[in-house]
C-alpha cells in the first residue's frame, strides 16, 4: 500500500495550478443520468472518486469518455440498470447522487443505504424525505433504497439541517418533476451553485442557488450541454495552509478566491499577507503563525473540510487555538495522530485545544480519511524530520498528484509502497 515520505521544516517557495473541484465534479457527472444527450465535461479533476463516479455511470449503461487535459463526455442516451451497489456507494457515499437523476428520469432507482464512516453516521434521511415529499414511494430492503414514482411533482420542502448531498440530489430530481419545487434551508456551498449551473446549461430553470432558498421549475426534458467545473477551493485551501504553516510564499493558479472567503480571514488572522486576483492567490508567511480558532459551519462559514488543515497550522502556532467541529460528530481522528508528531492537543467533545508547539517531530502517522490526511500531510510538511503518512489512498480520492504539486513547490514529499 502506498504511503507518503515528508522530511520536513523546509518553506514552500513557487506556484502551482489547482485542479477541478471534485464535490462539483461528482454531482454533475450524475447530472448527466438526466438526459440521453451528451454532457461536456472540462477541468475534471484527475482523482480516485472521480474513477469511481466513472464506473458507477458505465456499469448503468452511459458511456464515458476521458480525454486529455479533464475533459469528459459522458451520456446516458439507454440505462440497462438502475443500480447503485454497494460496493460502490461504500467507497464513495457522494454515489447517492444518482438517486434523484435516476428517479427522476426513469421514475425508478435502488441506491445502496450508504451507512456509517469513519467521520460520524451520514444518514441521508434528509434525501429521502424530500423525494418522499416529491410523491416518491421509497423502501428499505436489505440495504438498498428501492425508490418509484410515476413522475415526480414538485413540492416545498423544509430541509431538517443543510446537507450539501441532499440539496444536490433534489435539485436534479426536481428539474425534471412536474411544476415547481421550493427547497428552503437549501446549502449554499459554491458547489451547489456550480451544479445549479451545468443544470441550467442543459435547460434547466432553477433560480435561487447560492441563497437558502432555490425554486425549480420542472420542464420534460434535459438537453446536451458543456460545462468547466469550478477549481477545487479546498483543495486550494489546503496549499494556503500548507504554506501559512511551513512558511515561505507561493502563488496558486487557476483559482476561484471568493470561494475562500472564511479560509483566507482565518490565514491572514494567523499572520499571512494574502493579495488574491482574478484567478490566483498569493500568500506569503513570513513569521511563525498566531493561533486562530475556528469553528466549522455550513458555507460561508469555515468549511469542515479545512478542518484538520487548520488543526495541523495551529499545532505550531504562537498560542492556543480552539478548534471546533459543529458539522460531523467524528471529525477529529486526526489530532491523535498530530500528537504522535509532538502536538499538543486536547479534545473536549466536539472541540479540539490545540497549544502550539514551537516544532513537530517526524514520526508514522495514519490517514483516517481524506482530509485528515491532508492535515497530516500539512503536519508533516512542518514537522522535522521525517514523516510516513499510512493509508494514503484516501487522499487519491481527492487530491490530485498531491504530492507532485508539492514536491514543485520545493516540499521534499514522495510516494513510497
Ligand atoms: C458534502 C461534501 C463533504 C463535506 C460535507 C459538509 C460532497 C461530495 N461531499 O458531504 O466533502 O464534508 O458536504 O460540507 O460534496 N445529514 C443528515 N441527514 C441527511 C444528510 C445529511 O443528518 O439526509 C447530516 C450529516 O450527517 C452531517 C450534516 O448533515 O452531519 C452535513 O452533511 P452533508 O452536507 O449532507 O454532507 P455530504 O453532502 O455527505
Amino acid at each position: 500500500m502506498d504511503k507518503l515520505l515528508i522530511t520536513g521544516g523546509r518553506p514552500l517557495e513557487g506556484e502551482v495550478r489547482v485542479s477541478g473541484a471534485k464535490n462539483a465534479a461528482l454531482p454533475i457527472m450524475c447530472a448527466a443520468l438526466l438526459t440521453a444527450k451528451p454532457l461536456v465535461l472540462t477541468n475534471v479533476p484527475s482523482l480516485a472518486d472521480v474513477s469511481t463516479a466513472a464506473s458507477l455511470l458505465g456499469q448503468m449503461g452511459a458511456s464515458v469518455e476521458r480525454g486529455d487535459d479533464g475533459r469528459m463526455t459522458l451520456q446516458a442516451a439507454r440505462i440497462a440498470s438502475r443500480l447503485a451497489p454497494y460496493d460502490l456507494v461504500k467507497t464513495m457515499r457522494a454515489s447517492v447522487l444518482v438517486l434523484g437523476p435516476l428517479l427522476a428520469r426513469f421514475g425508478e432507482a435502488q441506491v445502496s443505504l450508504p451507512g456509517g464512516c469513519a467521520i460520524g453516521a451520514r444518514p441521508v434521511d434528509q434525501h429521502i424525505k424530500g423525494l418522499q415529499a416529491m410523491g416518491a414511494t421509497i423502501t428499505i430492503e436489505r440495504g438498498y433504497m428501492n425508490a418509484r414514482v410515476e413522475r415526480l411533482r414538485g413540492a416545498r420542502i423544509v430541509l431538517d439541517l443543510v446537507t450539501v448531498t441532499g440539496t444536490e440530489n433534489l435539485m436534479m430530481a426536481a428539474t425534471l418533476a412536474e411544476g415547481t419545487t421550493v427547497l428552503e434551508n437549501a446549502a449554499r456551498e459554491p458547489e451547489v451553485v456550480d451544479l445549479a449551473n451545468c443544470l441550467i446549461a442543459m435547460g434547466a430553470r432553477i433560480e435561487g442557488v447560492g441563497s437558502d432558498v432555490i425554486r425549480v421549475e420542472g420542464v420534460r426534458s434535459l438537453g446536451e450541454a458543456s460545462y468547466h467545473i469550478m477549481p477545487d477551493r479546498i483543495e486550494t485551501g489546503t496549499f494556503l495552509a500548507a504554506a501559512a504553516a511551513a512558511g515561505g510564499r507561493i502563488r496558486l493558479l487557476g483559482v476561484l478566491p471568493e470561494t475562500l472567503d472564511a479560509t483566507l480571514a482565518k490565514l491572514r488572522e494567523s499572520g499571512a499577507a494574502i493579495v488574491t486576483g482574478k484567478d490566483r492567490i498569493d500568500i506569503e508567511m513570513a513569521e511563525r503563525p498566531a493561533a486562530v480558532s475556528v469553528r466549522t459551519a455550513p458555507y460561508p462559514g469555515f468549511a469542515t473540510d479545512m478542518q484538520a488543515q487548520s488543526m495541523a497550522l495551529a499545532t505550531v502556532a504562537n498560542g492556543t487555538a480552539m478548534i471546533t467541529e459543529t458539522i460531523f460528530e467524528n471529525r477529529m481522528m486526526h489530532a491523535l495522530e498530530m500528537q504522535r508528531l509532538g502536538a499538543d492537543i486536547t479534545i473536549q467533545g466536539t472541540s479540539a485545544v490545540v497549544r502550539g508547539v514551537e516544532k513537530l517531530q517526524g514520526a508514522k502517522v495514519m490517514a483516517t480519511d481524506l482530509r485528515a490526511s491532508a492535515g497530516l500531510v500539512v503536519a508533516g510538511l512542518v514537522a522535522r524530520g521525517e514523516t510516513l503518512v499510512d493509508r494514503i489512498y484516501h487522499l487519491d480520492r481527492g487530491y490530485e498528484a498531491l504530492e507532485k504539486k508539492l514536491g514543485a513547490l520545493g516540499a521534499r514529499i514522495r510516494r513510497v509502497k
